[in-house]
Order: C-alpha cells, then structure tokens, then sequence
C-alpha cells in the first residue's frame, strides 16, 4: 500500500491504496466518487473516462498511484453549483442517454473533444467520440447534443 493524495475536482483526497489500484477503483471505492462508471475495466468502451489536465483519460487503464499532482475532473466536477454544465444539459435536452450507465463517459468525452477543436461536424463528432460505447444506441441522440454543446459551451 501506498499513500497518495489526488486533486479531484479542486479538492485535496488523500489516500492509501495499492500500487496496482487503477484511478477508477480509487475514485470509485475509495473516494465515494461513483459518477465515473465501470463498464469493461480494459479500455474497450469509455464508461470511466475522467480528465487529467484537461486531457481525457480511461481511469480503468490509469494507475491511482501515478496521478498525484496531476488535475482531476470527474462528472461530478463539471456543473457550477446547481447549473449544470453546457454539456450536461444538452443531453438532458436531447435524451442523449436511456439507461444512463454510459452517459457520464460520453460527457467527459464530449466537453473534451469540443474543448480540443473536433466538433466540426457530425461525422467528426462520431468518430472523436468513438472510443465511448452505448449499448443503448442512443448515439443520434448523442450527437445532437454534443452539436449543442458545442454551440453553447
Ligand atoms: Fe474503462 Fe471500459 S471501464 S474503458
Ligand atoms: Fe445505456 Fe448508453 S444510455 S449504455
């Protein structure tokens, strides 16, 4: 076991954890943070993207123990408050979800790619958001709010 204390969405969690411990498990377990997903726990379907300085990452794939210093945000980061994030309310606009596991990845991933320059188009929002899977097919859904969050963000 190994201490290491995360910045997580602008605040200090300091914990012990197992060298091999992946920033999911960390978040999930151990920081009481569960709005980031577990869906395959190997890098096949985006259910636990979170930002690491303002980069999206897999948590799945991310050791807990090699992000100290290092800028978290998690779903639970992203609304100001009670105002949700420009991203988050697109979704809820536009039904951008059905059972929901999935949607705290695709909003990571959505206010990333819109920061990064690559929502163009439809076609470049699909393929930048391709790495997040839903098993619900709510993907035109998905797209329209991205589209919209795009505009608004
Ligand atoms: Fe990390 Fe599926 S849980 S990519
Ligand atoms: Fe169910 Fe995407 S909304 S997996």
């Amino acid at each position: 076991m190994v201490p290491v204390t995360l910045r997580v969405n602008g605040e200090m969690v300091k914990l012990m954890v197992d060298q091999r411990t992946s920033l999911l498990d960390a978040l999930r377990e151990q920081a009481g943070l569960t709005g980031t997903k577990k869906g395959c726990d190997r890098g096949s379907c985006g259910a636990c993207t979170v930002h690491i300085d303002d980069r999206r990452v897999l948590s799945c794939l991310t050791l807990a123990a090699r992000c100290q210093n290092r800028e978290i945000t998690t779903i639970e980061g992203l609304a100001n408050g009670n105002k949700l994030h420009p991203v988050q309310a697109a979704f809820m606009q536009h039904d951008g979800f059905q059972c929901g596991y999935c949607t705290p990845g695709q909003i990571m991933s959505a206010v990333a790619l819109i920061k990064e320059g690559h929502a163009g188009s439809t076609d470049e929002i699909r393929e930048w958001m391709s790495g997040n899977i839903c098993r619900c097919g709510a993907y035109p859904n998905i797209v329209a709010a991205v589209q919209q969050g795009a505009r608004e963000g």
